[in-house]
Protein backbone atom coordinates (compact mmCIF):
# COMPACT_ATOMS: atom_id res chain seq x y z
CA UNK A 1 0.00 0.00 0.00
CA UNK A 2 1.41 3.54 -0.72
CA UNK A 3 1.71 5.28 2.03
CA UNK A 4 3.69 8.75 0.51
CA UNK A 5 2.03 11.55 2.01
CA UNK A 6 0.71 14.80 -0.22
CA UNK A 7 1.79 18.12 0.76
CA UNK A 8 0.22 20.89 -1.32
CA UNK A 9 2.76 23.33 -2.24
CA UNK A 10 2.35 26.83 -0.95
CA UNK A 11 -1.22 25.44 -1.02
CA UNK A 12 -3.01 23.78 -3.79
CA UNK A 13 -0.74 26.63 -5.73
CA UNK A 14 -1.74 25.17 -9.35
CA UNK A 15 -5.33 25.70 -8.99
CA UNK A 16 -5.33 28.46 -6.66
CA UNK A 17 -3.34 31.63 -5.89
CA UNK A 18 -0.63 30.97 -4.01
CA UNK A 19 0.19 31.00 -0.46
CA UNK A 20 -3.41 32.61 0.23
CA UNK A 21 -6.11 31.16 2.80
CA UNK A 22 -8.44 29.95 -0.58
CA UNK A 23 -5.20 27.38 -1.40
CA UNK A 24 -4.86 26.12 1.66
CA UNK A 25 -8.60 25.63 2.19
CA UNK A 26 -8.65 23.87 -0.92
CA UNK A 27 -6.21 21.82 0.18
CA UNK A 28 -7.98 20.51 3.02
CA UNK A 29 -11.04 20.34 0.96
CA UNK A 30 -9.32 18.08 -1.43
CA UNK A 31 -7.83 15.76 1.62
CA UNK A 32 -4.15 16.50 1.37
CA UNK A 33 -2.19 15.39 4.59
CA UNK A 34 -0.79 18.33 4.72
CA UNK A 35 0.33 21.91 3.43
CA UNK A 36 3.71 24.11 2.49
CA UNK A 37 4.18 27.70 3.08
CA UNK A 38 6.82 30.20 3.16
CA UNK A 39 7.00 32.97 5.77
CA UNK A 40 8.72 36.53 6.26
CA UNK A 41 8.35 39.40 8.28
CA UNK A 42 6.70 42.65 7.71
CA UNK A 43 8.26 46.08 8.36
CA UNK A 44 6.28 46.08 11.99
CA UNK A 45 7.70 42.28 12.63
CA UNK A 46 4.40 40.42 11.79
CA UNK A 47 4.89 36.81 10.66
CA UNK A 48 3.14 36.91 7.21
CA UNK A 49 2.73 34.19 4.50
CA UNK A 50 4.80 35.14 0.59
CA UNK A 51 7.17 33.23 -0.93
CA UNK A 52 9.29 36.31 -2.60
CA UNK A 53 11.04 38.65 -1.25
CA UNK A 54 9.02 41.37 -3.38
CA UNK A 55 5.66 41.52 -3.70
CA UNK A 56 5.40 41.99 -7.73
CA UNK A 57 4.83 38.63 -8.79
CA UNK A 58 2.00 37.85 -7.00
CA UNK A 59 0.21 40.90 -5.54
CA UNK A 60 -0.13 44.07 -7.19
CA UNK A 61 2.10 45.70 -4.50
CA UNK A 62 5.90 46.90 -5.61
CA UNK A 63 9.15 46.48 -3.56
CA UNK A 64 10.15 44.40 -0.67
CA UNK A 65 7.94 42.46 1.89
CA UNK A 66 9.93 43.70 4.67
CA UNK A 67 9.35 47.20 3.74
CA UNK A 68 6.02 47.16 4.07
CA UNK A 69 3.25 46.73 7.27
CA UNK A 70 1.00 44.39 8.34
CA UNK A 71 -1.68 46.81 7.30
CA UNK A 72 -0.50 47.71 4.09
CA UNK A 73 0.56 44.35 3.38
CA UNK A 74 -3.40 43.44 4.00
CA UNK A 75 -4.44 46.02 1.67
CA UNK A 76 -2.85 44.26 -1.85
CA UNK A 77 -4.49 41.65 -3.82
CA UNK A 78 -2.42 38.20 -3.82
CA UNK A 79 -4.88 37.00 -6.36
CA UNK A 80 -2.70 37.97 -9.27
CA UNK A 81 -2.92 35.48 -11.73
CA UNK A 82 -6.35 34.47 -11.38
CA UNK A 83 -8.24 37.61 -12.39
CA UNK A 84 -11.71 35.57 -12.90
CA UNK A 85 -11.49 35.82 -9.20
CA UNK A 86 -13.87 38.24 -8.53
CA UNK A 87 -12.98 38.58 -4.58
CA UNK A 88 -9.91 40.50 -3.22
CA UNK A 89 -7.55 38.29 -1.88
CA UNK A 90 -5.31 38.86 1.27
CA UNK A 91 -1.62 37.72 2.11
CA UNK A 92 -2.65 35.92 5.02
CA UNK A 93 -0.84 35.84 8.32
CA UNK A 94 0.96 33.02 9.89
CA UNK A 95 -2.10 32.93 12.92
CA UNK A 96 -4.61 32.98 10.50
CA UNK A 97 -3.31 29.72 9.42
CA UNK A 98 -2.68 28.11 12.80
CA UNK A 99 -6.60 29.16 13.40
CA UNK A 100 -7.77 27.48 10.49
CA UNK A 101 -5.44 23.86 11.29
CA UNK A 102 -7.48 24.44 14.58
CA UNK A 103 -10.53 22.68 12.19
CA UNK A 104 -8.61 19.66 11.10
CA UNK A 105 -5.36 17.43 11.67
CA UNK A 106 -3.09 18.67 8.69
CA UNK A 107 0.58 19.23 9.10
CA UNK A 108 1.60 21.77 8.01
CA UNK A 109 5.41 22.20 6.78
CA UNK A 110 6.28 25.89 7.73
CA UNK A 111 9.49 27.16 4.91
CA UNK A 112 11.39 30.14 6.77
CA UNK A 113 12.61 32.28 4.15
CA UNK A 114 15.50 33.84 5.54
CA UNK A 115 18.42 33.46 3.00
CA UNK A 116 18.42 36.27 1.03
CA UNK A 117 17.21 38.26 4.21
CA UNK A 118 17.56 37.02 7.59
CA UNK A 119 14.94 38.28 9.26
CA UNK A 120 16.61 38.84 13.04
CA UNK A 121 13.85 36.89 15.72
CA UNK A 122 11.52 35.12 12.69
CA UNK A 123 12.10 31.53 14.25
CA UNK A 124 11.77 33.41 17.52
CA UNK A 125 8.37 34.14 16.59
CA UNK A 126 7.35 31.62 14.39
CA UNK A 127 8.04 29.21 17.53
CA UNK A 128 6.32 30.98 20.24
CA UNK A 129 2.98 31.14 18.06
CA UNK A 130 3.54 27.54 17.51
CA UNK A 131 3.64 26.81 20.84
CA UNK A 132 0.51 29.06 21.71
CA UNK A 133 -1.61 26.99 19.75
CA UNK A 134 0.35 23.73 20.89
CA UNK A 135 1.06 22.83 17.46
CA UNK A 136 4.85 21.14 18.24
CA UNK A 137 3.49 17.81 16.41
CA UNK A 138 2.50 18.86 13.47
CA UNK A 139 5.18 21.59 12.41
CA UNK A 140 7.91 21.14 10.02
CA UNK A 141 10.20 24.24 9.95
CA UNK A 142 12.06 23.89 6.84
CA UNK A 143 14.82 26.48 5.22
CA UNK A 144 17.32 26.88 2.96
CA UNK A 145 19.53 28.54 5.70
CA UNK A 146 20.37 25.47 7.80
CA UNK A 147 22.07 27.92 10.38
CA UNK A 148 18.52 28.95 10.78
CA UNK A 149 17.31 25.12 11.13
CA UNK A 150 20.03 24.66 13.62
CA UNK A 151 19.06 27.71 15.69
CA UNK A 152 15.38 26.61 15.41
CA UNK A 153 16.27 23.11 17.20
CA UNK A 154 18.00 24.80 19.94
CA UNK A 155 15.46 26.96 20.61
CA UNK A 156 12.24 23.89 20.36
CA UNK A 157 14.12 20.53 20.06
CA UNK A 158 10.16 19.09 19.92
CA UNK A 159 9.59 20.51 16.27
CA UNK A 160 10.51 18.66 13.54
CA UNK A 161 13.06 20.26 11.06
CA UNK A 162 14.29 19.94 7.48
CA UNK A 163 17.07 21.39 4.89
CA UNK A 164 15.73 22.54 2.02
CA UNK A 165 18.40 21.63 -0.69
CA UNK A 166 18.91 22.29 -4.61
CA UNK A 167 22.00 20.34 -5.37
CA UNK A 168 23.30 16.83 -5.02
CA UNK A 169 24.76 16.40 -1.32
CA UNK A 170 26.93 13.19 -0.21
CA UNK A 171 24.85 10.47 1.72
CA UNK A 172 22.32 13.39 2.87
CA UNK A 173 21.04 11.41 5.63
CA UNK A 174 24.64 11.76 7.49
CA UNK A 175 24.11 15.39 6.79
CA UNK A 176 20.69 15.40 8.50
CA UNK A 177 21.18 13.73 11.67
CA UNK A 178 24.37 16.15 11.93
CA UNK A 179 21.87 18.48 12.75
CA UNK A 180 19.50 17.35 14.32
CA UNK A 181 16.49 17.30 11.79
CA UNK A 182 14.71 14.02 10.88
CA UNK A 183 13.90 14.83 6.99
CA UNK A 184 15.54 16.37 4.32
CA UNK A 185 13.46 18.23 1.79
CA UNK A 186 15.39 18.03 -1.76
CA UNK A 187 14.50 19.66 -5.26
CA UNK A 188 13.34 15.96 -7.05
CA UNK A 189 16.50 17.18 -9.63
CA UNK A 190 18.90 16.18 -6.34
CA UNK A 191 16.95 13.24 -5.01
CA UNK A 192 17.63 9.91 -7.70
CA UNK A 193 15.66 6.80 -6.12
CA UNK A 194 18.69 5.39 -4.79
CA UNK A 195 19.26 8.27 -2.11
CA UNK A 196 15.53 8.36 -1.73
CA UNK A 197 15.72 4.83 -0.34
CA UNK A 198 19.09 4.79 1.12
CA UNK A 199 17.44 7.98 3.11
CA UNK A 200 14.68 6.08 4.12
CA UNK A 201 16.68 2.78 5.26
CA UNK A 202 18.54 5.54 7.42
CA UNK A 203 15.65 6.80 9.53
CA UNK A 204 15.38 10.29 7.68
CA UNK A 205 12.31 10.77 5.57
CA UNK A 206 12.44 12.21 1.90
CA UNK A 207 9.99 14.65 1.06
CA UNK A 208 11.18 15.89 -2.41
CA UNK A 209 9.89 19.47 -4.45
CA UNK A 210 8.04 20.23 -6.82
CA UNK A 211 6.24 16.49 -8.23
CA UNK A 212 3.38 18.24 -10.16
CA UNK A 213 4.09 15.50 -13.39
CA UNK A 214 2.07 11.99 -12.99
CA UNK A 215 5.27 10.17 -13.94
CA UNK A 216 7.06 11.94 -11.21
CA UNK A 217 4.30 11.42 -8.90
CA UNK A 218 4.27 7.62 -10.15
CA UNK A 219 7.50 6.77 -9.62
CA UNK A 220 7.67 7.88 -6.17
CA UNK A 221 4.75 6.89 -5.12
CA UNK A 222 6.08 3.11 -6.48
CA UNK A 223 9.27 3.79 -3.71
CA UNK A 224 6.78 4.44 -0.73
CA UNK A 225 8.79 8.01 -0.83
CA UNK A 226 7.70 9.65 2.80
CA UNK A 227 5.94 12.47 1.31
CA UNK A 228 5.92 14.57 -1.27
CA UNK A 229 5.20 18.57 -2.62
CA UNK A 230 2.58 19.33 -5.13
CA UNK A 231 1.05 22.01 -6.65
CA UNK A 232 -1.82 19.84 -7.86
CA UNK A 233 -2.65 17.71 -4.45
CA UNK A 234 -6.06 16.64 -5.60
CA UNK A 235 -4.42 15.45 -8.85
CA UNK A 236 -1.66 13.57 -6.52
CA UNK A 237 -4.57 12.04 -4.10
CA UNK A 238 -6.45 10.69 -7.00
CA UNK A 239 -3.75 8.95 -8.87
CA UNK A 240 -2.59 7.54 -4.95
CA UNK A 241 -6.22 6.46 -4.85
CA UNK A 242 -6.01 4.86 -7.40
CA UNK A 243 -3.09 3.05 -7.03
CA UNK A 244 -4.00 1.65 -3.85
CA UNK A 245 -7.28 0.45 -5.84
CA UNK A 246 -5.01 -1.46 -8.63
CA UNK A 247 -2.73 -2.99 -6.02
CA UNK A 248 -5.73 -4.23 -4.07
CA UNK A 249 -6.62 -5.95 -7.34
CA UNK A 250 -3.42 -8.05 -7.58
O1 LIG B 1 9.48 23.28 0.45
C1 LIG B 1 9.69 22.96 -0.88
C2 LIG B 1 9.73 24.17 -1.75
O2 LIG B 1 8.71 25.03 -1.36
C3 LIG B 1 11.04 24.91 -1.73
O3 LIG B 1 11.17 25.82 -2.77
O4 LIG B 1 11.05 27.99 -3.89
O5 LIG B 1 9.02 26.58 -3.82
O6 LIG B 1 9.87 27.70 -1.76
P1 LIG B 1 10.22 27.07 -3.06
CA1 LIG C 1 8.47 26.96 -0.12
Amino acid sequence: MITTKVFAHRGSAGTHPENTMISFLEAEKVGADGIELDVQLSKDGEVVVIHDEQLDRTTNGKGNVKDYTLQELKSLDASYKFPQSNTSVQIPTLEEVFIMLLNNSMILNIELKNSVFLYPGLEEKVISLIKQYNLQDRIILSSFNHYSLVYCYRLAPDIETAPLYRDGLYMPWVYAKAIHAKAIHPSIKAAPNEIIKASMAAGVAVRPYTINSEEQMRMLFKINCSAIFTDYPQKAISLKNKENGSNKLE
